[in-house]
């Protein structure tokens, strides 16, 4: 094969067979195709889109550049959950618990931040003593015994994914949507799930601001997980204002503890047990009262224990702000916008997130929001405050959420959390 004869068939807007697609990947892995030819493949892609074979043939070869687990032996079902990342975005920290409580096994390999949007592996090294890197070993001994693992995927899984994301992140090429289906499943697949659920947010802080593009995101990685064997299914949700009250690392993790003990924020009940319900069925408990098991602890006694099994102390103080600024309501009225994005930003920039993938982050950093979108608020009522490790952060943070909150006289119409369903 020759990667030209591959590049001019999608530039001129075919279908490469399929004999050559996987030569391309395979050789783009080993280094026999550079870096530049697999950018002009990559741009071609974004431009004139891939059939749905297409799209299933490039993500088998992804798998099959790395390792692929299997938890056949556990003798359970396994389900996992991805999200495609947002504001505020702590869901896998109640929800593994919470299905794995039905005696369910959830792998739930997950990553760190980048950006605005939040990394869960970032969240949970909040609590002391906690470890992200777990041998396959451990992981499936974890799996076995408490039911639920959340740790660092292995470098292992779908290698090829690697290199093309890290070239696509500096080719514009990011944003084709067949591109992003098949890195996402192919880590997900060679995971070695049985079923999956898919968030796919759409609004202000998710990657897809567009809900049209993120349905059809959803649609091609369902149409993905089912033809390689993995249950799948989605659910489209809004992000266009930040998840919870709780944006950061500790505070979110704080936060989760809330939802486990059988509190917390609404918008946070209400998506980690949609999300639980459909793993749930996909596992085989259409039934599952999932809410009972948050009310009488059975999920915040696996909590505990998925935390003491990677060497955190599930009863530790979580750090504390150095320094915290509150900003108040001039106006009295409704909270009529919060927008995500500028508060996953104003994070960021306080420490909460990182601008390089080898940078640090700082856990207590973050926001606490005091209010959402439909409250009612009066002129001096806090807004929300910043959570630093020293002052001088808060100015850069403040010029971030400038604008991005409203307070109006007219309550905001209220639009579902849970847009749909994809299957
Ligand atoms: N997340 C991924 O893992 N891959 C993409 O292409 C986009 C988001």
């Amino acid at each position: 094969f020759d990667a030209v004869d591959v590049i001019r068939t999608k530039r001129d807007g075919g279908a490469v067979p399929e004999d050559a697609l996987r030569w391309m990947i395979d050789a783009y892995t080993r280094g026999y195709v550079a870096d530049s030819q697999m950018a002009a493949f990559a741009m071609a892609v974004l431009l004139n889109g891939m059939e749905r074979d297409e799209v299933r043939v490039m993500t088998d070869a992804m798998i099959a550049s790395g390792e692929r687990m299997s938890f056949a032996s556990l003798g359970k079902p396994t389900v996992d959950k991805h999200s495609t990342g947002g504001v505020g975005d702590k869901i896998t920290l109640p929800l593994a618990p919470l299905v794995a409580s039905f005696g369910v096994a959830v792998p739930q390999l997950s990553g760190r931040g980048l950006g605005h949007t939040g990394g869960t592996l970032d969240k949970l090294e909040a609590i002391p003593g906690w470890r992200a890197a777990l041998s396959n070993d451990e992981m499936f001994a974890q799996l076995a015994d408490v039911g639920a693992v959340i740790c660092a995927a292995g470098s292992g899984l779908a290698p090829a994914d690697k290199k093309l994301y890290a070239l696509r992140d500096v080719t514009g090429t990011v944003e084709a949507i067949p591109l992003i289906a098949s890195s996402i499943m192919s880590k997900k697949i060679a995971e070695g799930t049985d079923s999956l659920v898919l968030d796919v947010k759409f609004g202000s802080g998710a990657f897809m601001r567009d809900v049209d593009r993120a349905r059809e995101l959803a649609r091609a990685m369902v149409a993905l997980g089912t033809d390689s064997g993995v249950a799948t299914t989605a659910l489209l949700t809004d992000m266009n204002t930040p998840l919870g009250l709780a944006i950061g690392n500790a505070n979110e993790v704080r936060e989760s503890v809330e939802v486990l003990a059988g509190g917390g924020p609404a918008d946070i009940v209400e998506l980690t047990l949609a999300l639980a319900r459909e793993m749930l069925a996909l596992a085989g408990q259409p039934e599952a009262d999932v809410e009972a098991a948050l009310r009488d602890g059975r999920a915040m006694d696996t909590w505990r224990a998925m935390i003491r099994a990677q060497d955190g102390d599930p009863d530790a103080a979580l750090p504390s702000p150095n320094e915290t600024h509150t900003v108040t309501a001039t106006d009295a009225g409704f909270v009529t916008r919060l927008e995500a994005l500028p508060f996953g930003i104003a994070a960021w920039r306080l420490g909460a997130g990182r601008a390089r993938a080898q940078d640090p982050v700082l856990h207590a950093a973050g926001i606490d929001l005091h209010v959402k979108p439909g409250d009612v608020v009066v002129p001096g009522q806090p807004l929300f405050t910043l959570l630093g490790q020293d002052a001088s952060r808060f100015d850069r943070a403040l010029d971030a959420v400038a604008g991005a909150w409203e307070i109006g006289s007219d309550a905001p119409e209220r639009t579902p959390l849970v847009l749909e369903r994809i299957t």
